[in-house]
């Protein structure tokens, strides 16, 4: 069940430049939380904005009833958020949509973020951790000072690799490119798909609409499963306004619609109908 819940601000800290992470204490999201899901935040303490702004759960700490946010300032709302001090009250609604599927068995998996979307895949690859899963992380950033919480990352003992847009750290190219440069050396193996153990090779992804579709092409083609967290603007976070519609198969070669914020956000990539 999602609840509206008024939460304590128990730090809000600038990462990178432009980038924050707000921590929450809300024993009730700690619990109820899955990989993948999102919180509804009122970033404003006024009706401007009025609408509340979908922010993925980023961490959460169960010992001390805490959920982080991963968030970059992109207009009003995360501006204001950023304003937040310690011991503010913060209004959420959540947890909501439908996140990624935990895999099962001893198969390959692969996270791949572009950008901010490290945020959710972080939740992800904590969960990961606990159920003795271990990733290869492959990060894309435009520049290296945009690389984020890479050690964070690897002291949950997955690995990580990093390409830059310049070159100026890791890999120089896009982290699709990156990934296939990856694939070539025979990263992706064991059998790909869904068994009746569960996921056995897969591929879990958050970033720019243009890297998650070239992503998909690429996991098509190696047969992996792979899911996709699209990041549709949103109104409600509900189902009920349809603002988050997106397309997705119908099984014709056509599409329907779908709402991200509940049958979503995370979809099969298989399923996105890609434009
Ligand atoms: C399910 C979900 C999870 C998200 N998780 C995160 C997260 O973990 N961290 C994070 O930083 N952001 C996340 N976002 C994006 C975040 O919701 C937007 O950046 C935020 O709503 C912008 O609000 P604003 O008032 O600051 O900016 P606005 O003034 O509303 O918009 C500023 C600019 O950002 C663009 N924009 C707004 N929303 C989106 C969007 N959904 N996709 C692409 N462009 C957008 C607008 O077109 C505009 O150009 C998520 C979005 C969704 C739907
Ligand atoms: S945000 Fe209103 S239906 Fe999804």
């Amino acid at each position: 069940m999602s609840l509206v819940i008024d939460a304590k601000v128990v730090q809000n800290k600038q990462i990178i430049p432009g980038h924050y992470r707000i921590t929450l204490a809300t024993p009730y999201c700690t619990e109820k939380a899955r990989p993948g899901q999102f919180l509804h935040v009122r970033c404003g303490s006024t009706q401007d904005p009025l609408l509340r702004r979908p922010i993925s759960i980023h961490a959460v700490d169960p010992q001390a009833g805490e959920v982080s946010l991963l968030y970059r300032v992109a207009g009003r709302g995360t501006a204001l958020l950023a304003e937040y001090r310690v011991g503010d009250m913060v209004s959420i609604f959540g947890p909501l949509g439908r996140g990624f599927t935990l895999p099962k068995g001893d198969g390959k998996v692969c996270v791949v973020s572009g950008g901010i979307g490290i945020a959710p895949l972080y939740f992800l690859l904590q969960k990961l951790a606990g159920l003795g899963i271990f990733a290869t992380v492959f990060q894309g950033v435009a520049t290296a000072k945009q690389i984020l919480i890479e050690d964070e990352i690897r002291e949950l003992g997955h690995s990580v690799v990093v390409a830059t847009d310049d070159g100026t750290k890791g890999f120089h190219g896009t982290v699709t490119s990156l990934f296939e440069d990856f694939l070539r050396g025979g990263g992706l193996v064991s059998k790909p798909g869904i068994n009746e153990d569960g996921l056995v090779s897969c591929i879990f992804t958050c970033g720019p609409p243009a890297m998650m579709k070239r992503l998909s092409e690429i996991a098509a083609q190696q047969g992996a499963y792979c899911e996709v967290s699209l990041e549709e603007r949103m109104g409600c976070g509900v189902g009920a306004c349809l603002s988050c519609a997106c397309k997705i198969k119908d099984g014709s070669g056509w599409f329907h619609y779908r709402r991200a914020c509940v049958e979503g956000p995370v979809f099969p990539a298989g399923e996105v109908f890609w434009e």
